[in-house]
């Protein structure tokens, strides 16, 4: 590890308190970090990694009790958690209902992916800073995942505000994702040599064969499963669905409607209405989409006219979150 002085961790730490972004080592892999408390500065994750869809992102912590602010804790998280943290998992989690974290970091699911990261760096910068740092993997959507600070300057560039160069990852390979369900069905809760609990995500850093050998039992592999909830295959992409229908691209309003608007024009309206951006600026929208969309569909609305976003930039992964809300339910 090459050193970093505390003055520039201190920069860094306040890049990120600023809404800013700023890469760092973990063991796995870099990370791409913002301040994960803040939907405009998550957003700006989405844009620099120009992916066109929302992903959701994993959020390091410094600590259980910072993970216990943010999610459910059942009893099995906190028998892997005392093994293998700080360390290369990931514990897919139920959201508190007073979860400060914004929507955006879990593209509006009910679950929050978090872990504690063994980096030296990591874990001053954590310190440091004294917020939870959501991260992905420091690359371009599509390309592998850096693993030395050369390769975030040439992926990222100048999309990046700042990058800790700790020198290379030790672990190379990003961090075995498990997903804690709360639900137990009746017919397998009894059988020790299996378990309806745990579910692997995503193989990673740590072998599958060291989290059965803690746990006692086997863990099935689910890579059509978002946190708690089963998904037919195919559906991993459906993620927070509304209840209530969409109409996309309105200009005015039906009787019975409720308005998710976009920008200063926006058509009057006497129900219910929330404007993902006045000013028409896709971070902000992209932060308030899924707190917005879950917003409305709670007003009994026969429907969600949304107005239309303009297909740049960010404006891309929203509408491709509105396309597949609206799109028809089996
Ligand atoms: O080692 C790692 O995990 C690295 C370092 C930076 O921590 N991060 C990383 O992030 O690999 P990323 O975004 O490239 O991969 C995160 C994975 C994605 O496949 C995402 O779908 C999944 O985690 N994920 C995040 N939140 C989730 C959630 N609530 N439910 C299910 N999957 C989730
Ligand atoms: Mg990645």
């Amino acid at each position: 590890m090459s050193q970093v002085d505390q003055q520039v961790i201190n920069n860094a730490a306040e890049i990120l308190r600023q809404g800013g972004l700023v890469a760092f080592p973990t063991e796995t892999v870099y990370g791409l970090g913002a301040n994960a408390l803040d939907g405009r500065a998550v957003a700006k994750i989405f844009k620099a990694k120009g992916r066109p869809q929302f992903n959701p992102l994993i959020v390091h912590v410094g600590s259980l009790e910072a993970i216990e602010a943010l999610c459910h804790v059942p009893a099995v998280a906190r028998k892997l958690a005392d093994a293998f943290w700080p360390g290369p998992l990931t514990l897919v989690l139920a959201r508190k209902s007073d979860c400060p974290v914004s929507e955006l970091v879990s593209a509006g699911l009910p679950t929050l992916a978090v872990r504690i990261p063994a980096h030296p760096l990591a874990r001053t910068l954590l310190k440091t800073a004294d917020i939870p740092i959501c991260a992905p993997s420091a690359n371009r959507s599509g390309h592998v995942s850096a693993t030395q600070a050369t390769h975030v300057s040439s992926d990222l560039g100048l999309r990046v505000d700042f990058i800790l160069d700790g020198g290379k990852t030790s672990h190379g390979l990003e961090s075995t994702i498990v997903a804690i369900s709360e639900i137990k069905t009746p017919d397998i809760a009894n059988d020790t040599s299996q378990n309806n609990e745990v579910f692997l995500l995503r193989a990673g850093a740590i072998k599958t064969s060291t989290l059965e050998n803690l746990l006692g039992y086997k863990i099935t592999k689910r890579t059509n499963m978002i946190g708690a909830q089963a998904h037919a295959p195919g559906q991993l992409e459906s993620h927070y669905a509304p209840a209530t229908t969409l109409r996309l691209n309105a200009s005015s309003l039906h009787k019975g409607e409720a308005l998710l608007a976009f920008g200063p024009n926006q058509p009057k309206h006497d129900g219910p209405c929330k404007n993902l951006s006045p000013t028409g600026e896709l971070e902000e929208a992209a932060a308030n989409l899924f707190s917005f969309l879950r917003e409305l569909d709670t007003c009994k609305a026969s429907r969600i006219a949304v107005m239309p976003i303009p297909a740049e930039g960010l404006g891309e992964a929203i509408n491709d979150r509105l396309n597949r809300a609206a799109a028809p339910r089996p």
